[in-house]
C-alpha cells in the first residue's frame, strides 16, 4: 500500500531551515550542550563515550531511570527509541494489519493515522470540539463511543494534544481506556507534551495513560518538554511481551539509540534535572502565550484567540467575513512573501486553523507576529 505524504513533516523538512522565522516548531527553543553543562551535565565525559552500537533496546541504566517515571514499570516495560516517532511507527507496525480499524482523536500529529492507513487499515477520526469559551476543547464522546467497535484494534491519542493543547482529566483517560479494553483494542498514547502543561506547579505531573489498562502503551521523548529534539531519543512503555515485539521490529529501522544520546537522556530524565528542564519550557511558553493573546486582540477578528493549556503552540482559527479561511493558502503565501513558516491546520487534520509555535525566543516570536500581521494586511484569501 502506498504511504500518503506526511504533510506536516514534509513541509517542515523542506522549509524550517530556510525561512527567516520558523513558527512551525512545536517544542521550545532547543538547548545546546553548553546549556546542559550549565545545568551540571558532564560535557568532558562525552569525549570518552565509545561511538559504538549501545544496547539496542536502550541501556539498562536509562531504562531503569525511565521506568521510575511510570508507576509499576520495570526495565522490561521500556524500549528506548530514536525519537517518539520511531516508537509510534514500530507500535503501529506491530499492532495493525490490513483491514483493521483504528480510532484516532483529531486533530493530532497525524503520524499514527497515516502509518496505519499505509498498512491498509481503516482509520476513524473522532473530533475534539472547540468549546464556547476560548480555552476549552472536548471530545465528541458520542462519536467516540460509536467509533470503538469489536473491529477496533487501536485507539490513538496525542495527549496533551498537539495541536489544541487539550488535556484530558484522569477520569476521561479512564473512560477512553475502558472503551478500548471492552473491545480488546490497544491504546497508544503519545505523551511528548506531558511535561509541557503550562500551569502545572513545580513537581506536579499531568495525567498519563500508563496503568489505565492491560493494553496501554505510552510514548514520549526528549524532543518537546525537555527541549532536546536533536538528541533523537524517545521511548515507549508497555507490557513486556509487546515491548519485545517492538524491539525486534526496530531491528529493521534504526537498530539502537545513538551512543551520545544515552548519557544526555540519563542526565535529562533524572528527576531534578527533568523538573528544571520542564520549568524552562513552561516559562518560555507562558511568556509568548501572553504576547500572542495581546497580538490576536489587535487583528480585527481575523485570528480568534484560543488559549492552549499545554504544548509550545497555539492553535487558532483564521476568519474571513466571520467564516474559517483557507489557512493552507495563507500559510503558503506567508512563507513565500514573508519568510515565516506556520503550520496550516489541514496538516494536523483541522483546516481553518493555524498553529503558531510559542517556543521561540521572545524577539524572534515578536518578529514573526509582525510579519504575519503584514501579510494579513494584504487580505486573508489568496
Ligand atoms: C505529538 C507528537 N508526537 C511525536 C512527535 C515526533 O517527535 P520526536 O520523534 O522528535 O519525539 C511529534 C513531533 O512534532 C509530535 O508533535
Amino acid at each position: 500500500m502506498e504511504m500518503e505524504t506526511f504533510d506536516l513533516e514534509r513541509q517542515q523538512s523542506l522549509w524550517e531551515h530556510r525561512v527567516d522565522v520558523n513558527m512551525s516548531e512545536s517544542g521550545v527553543e532547543p538547548l545546546t550542550l553548553n546549556g546542559l553543562a550549565a545545568l551540571g551535565f558532564d560535557l568532558e565525559g562525552l569525549h570518552s563515550v565509545p561511538l559504538e552500537y549501545i544496547q539496542s533496546n536502550g541501556t539498562p541504566e536509562l531504562r531503569a531511570q525511565l521506568a521510575a517515571h511510570y508507576e509499576g514499570a520495570t526495565i522490561e516495560h521500556l524500549l528506548a527509541t530514536t525519537g517518539s516517532s520511531e516508537a509510534n511507527y514500530v507500535a503501529v507496525q506491530v499492532l495493525v494489519r490490513p483491514g483493521d480499524e483504528v480510532m484516532a482523536i483529531v486533530p493530532n500529529y497525524l503520524q499514527v493515522g497515516l502509518a496505519a492507513r499505509g498498512l491498509g487499515a481503516v482509520v476513524h477520526d473522532v473530533p475534539l470540539l472547540p468549546g464556547a469559551d476560548e480555552s476549552t476543547w472536548s471530545l465528541d464522546w458520542e462519536a467516540f463511543e460509536a467509533a470503538v467497535s469489536e473491529r477496533t484494534k487501536l485507539v490513538y491519542l496525542s495527549h496533551p494534544n498537539n495541536p489544541t493543547g487539550h488535556v484530558f482529566t484522569p477520569s476521561e483517560l479512564d473512560r477512553i481506556a475502558a472503551a478500548a479494553e471492552r473491545v480488546g483494542a490497544w491504546v497508544l498514547s503519545d505523551e511528548v507534551y506531558r511535561g509541557a502543561v503550562h500551569d502545572l506547579l513545580p513537581g506536579e505531573e499531568a495525567p498519563g495513560m500508563w496503568g489505565r489498562g492491560e493494553r496501554v502503551v505510552a510514548v514520549s521523548s526528549l524532543s518537546k518538554s525537555y527541549g532536546l529534539p536533536g538528541a533523537r531519543l524517545g521511548w515507549m512503555v508497555g507490557p513486556p511481551g509487546f515491548i519485545e515485539r517492538c524491539w525486534s521490529r526496530r531491528d529493521f529501522t534504526t537498530i539502537a539509540p545513538a551512543a551520545l544520546s544515552d548519557p544526555i537522556a540519563r542526565f535529562a530524565t533524572e528527576p531534578s534535572n527533568q523538573e528544571r528542564l520542564f520549568e524552562r519550557a513552561r516559562r518560555m511558553m507562558r511568556v509568548n502565550r501572553e504576547t500572542f493573546r495581546d497580538w490576536t486582540g489587535e487583528q480585527n477578528g481575523v485570528i480568534a484567540y484560543r488559549e492552549p493549556r499545554a504544548g509550545a503552540y497555539a492553535f487558532v482559527p483564521m476568519l474571513e467575513n466571520g467564516r474559517q479561511a483557507d489557512c493552507a493558502a495563507f500559510a503558503e503565501r506567508l512563507r513565500r512573501n514573508r519568510s515565516v513558516l506556520l503550520v496550516a491546520g489541514r496538516w494536523a487534520g483541522m483546516p481553518g486553523y493555524l498553529r503558531f509555535g510559542l517556543g521561540l525566543e521572545p524577539e524572534a516570536f515578536a518578529e514573526g507576529l509582525r510579519r504575519v500581521e503584514l501579510e494579513i494586511g494584504e487580505g486573508v484569501a489568496s
